[in-house]
């Protein structure tokens, strides 16, 4: 339908709307509106859906917000202040063509690198920067924004509104209608990767996980400044918008009432009460599994090994050291309707680790570590006769021939399905937040995306649930 300009209008025409707006205390937009709905009444034509006000660009996305239709997800996109902000304009594209409205807050450092004429043009809504905005306030308030929404997603997320995020604070629109929202909130963090390892920004990132927030990435890869590279990418628009699709589906609860036991973590094992043998392992998948699991309704059980991680909310912890205590803590949690073992527990440990700290002395022999099989704890479990769980499923960290390797310890662990992934060094999977997995049964293999461990763990409950029900 077409649109009507008011500033295209003659001058004396322009004068009378304004006077007339004066008069009912309208803005001219409102009283054009108000003028052509009575002429419409009249001759029973339609009203122009978009009418501008003069001193405004015709294509300036200022249209009043209405309500998206009933049943439309809504995501409030916040915009921080980072060169990724550019990325920003395609992940509203991409939210859009999944059917997803999208409304704009940029930040003032945002709007140093993008403005809210082209993020609103994208959206086709009006984008929202001031918290004093008296207009704004009126019509729609941050309170407002904060609860028409069905999601959050910051991106990109800096390390200052991180920050002030973890801190509470509410000094500008962005802090404010996050600190007043009761809608998830999905964080795409994206910063320096010195910025990102600081361990200012590693505990509000510890701690915004504890209060509930999401996350998809920071990406390792080049970084906008010369010769940098490492964690503080942001995710790609596709992966975010993914991501954000996934938070707002309706939670299926494919394992309400079901018994899931994970294993995490790496295990230590001391040589003598300070020191100790340990492997790289984050635990980052086993966590993404127990969280997935605990939002698909199951009463989960995180056994886990020292790690650098918040809790999974919802999800019973258990923290342990050696391998031994592992195994002792699997024993105690079941039965379980399905058991994951994601621990990367150590093959061996010191068969003969001292009680006292073992000293260093000028010209002694370097101490004889004698090392003992541990136990293995998912062959444990899965060759139990009794209380084994009807579903055992293994990990496989290999670093070639993954796929006959998986094969091979599935027979020999005597467990249903094996998630191997190619571990070497080039992969980063190892302490990364990505994983490439194969799912191999004994009906073959079944390779899945490259994807996110939070993707890997839903999907990965997607299957245990089916074969759950079809058990
Ligand atoms: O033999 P490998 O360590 O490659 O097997 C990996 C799988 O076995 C993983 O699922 C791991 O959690 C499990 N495992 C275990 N106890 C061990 C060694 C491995 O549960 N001692």
């Amino acid at each position: 339908m077409a649109s009507i300009t008011i500033r295209q209008l003659d001058e004396a025409l322009k004068k009378k709307l304004r006077l007339r707006a004066a008069r009912n205390g309208r803005s001219v937009e409102d009283d054009v509106r108000t003028l052509l709905r009575e002429a419409a009444d009249d001759t029973g034509r339609e009203i122009p859906e978009n009418v501008t006000p003069p001193g405004k660009a015709a294509s300036a996305p200022h249209r009043a917000p209405s309500p998206a239709p009933f049943g439309t997800r809504r995501v409030l996109l916040v915009i921080g202040g980072g060169i990724a902000a550019y990325k920003s304009l395609d992940l509203i594209r991409r939210l859009k063509e999944r059917d997803i409205a999208v409304r704009c807050i940029l930040t003032k450092a945002a709007q140093e690198f993008i403005t809210p004429l082209s993020a609103g043009a994208i959206a086709g809504e009006r984008v929202f920067t001031d918290l004093f905005d008296p207009a704004h306030e009126f019509d729609v308030g941050h309170i407002r924004l904060a609860r028409e929404c069905d999601l959050i997603v910051v991106a990109p997320a800096t390390a200052d509104l991180m920050a002030k995020l973890a801190g509470g604070h509410a000094d500008d629109l962005a802090t404010a209608v996050l600190l007043a929202t009761t809608a998830k909130v999905l964080l795409a963090p994206a910063m320096n990767p010195r910025m990102w390892s600081n361990r200012a920004t590693q505990r509000n990132l510890a701690q915004l996980a504890a209060d509930g927030c999401e996350f998809v990435g920071p990406n390792e890869g080049e970084m906008a400044e010369a010769n940098e590279r490492g964690f503080g990418r942001m995710a790609e628009p596709l992966e975010i918008a993914g991501a954000a699709e996934r938070l707002l589906a309706p939670q299926a609860r494919v394992l309400e009432g079901k018994r899931v036991l994970i294993t995490s973590g790496p295990t230590h094992e001391p040589i003598d009460p300070v020191r100790y043998i340990a492997n790289r392992s984050s635990g980052k998948q086993g966590n993404a599994i127990a969280r997935a699991a605990a939002q698909a309704g199951a009463q989960v059980t995180l056994i886990s090994g020292p790690v650098n991680l918040p809790d999974p909310p919802g999800v019973s912890v258990i923290k342990v050291e050696t391998a031994q205590e592992m195994l002792a803590a699997v024993e105690r949690a079941l039965p379980a309707d399905a058991a994951i073992f994601a621990a990367a527990v150590a093959d061996w440990r010191v068969a003969n680790a001292g009680g006292q700290k073992i000293k260093k002395k000028a010209g002694q022999a370097t101490p004889d570590l004698s090392l003992v099989e541990n136990p293995d704890i998912l062959a444990t479990v899965a060759k139990r006769k009794s209380q084994r769980p009807p579903l055992v499923i293994g990990f496989a960290a290999e670093t070639e021939n993954v796929v006959a390797n998986a094969k091979a310890k599935l027979a020999s662990k005597g467990c249903d399905w094996i998630l191997a992934n190619d571990v070497s060094p080039q992969t980063g999977i190892m302490g990364g937040d990505r994983n490439t997995v194969t799912l191999v049964t004994a009906a073959g293999s079944e390779s899945w995306p490259a994807q996110s461990k939070d993707g890997v763990a839903h999907m990965l409950i997607d299957r245990i649930a089916k074969e759950i029900a079809e058990k």
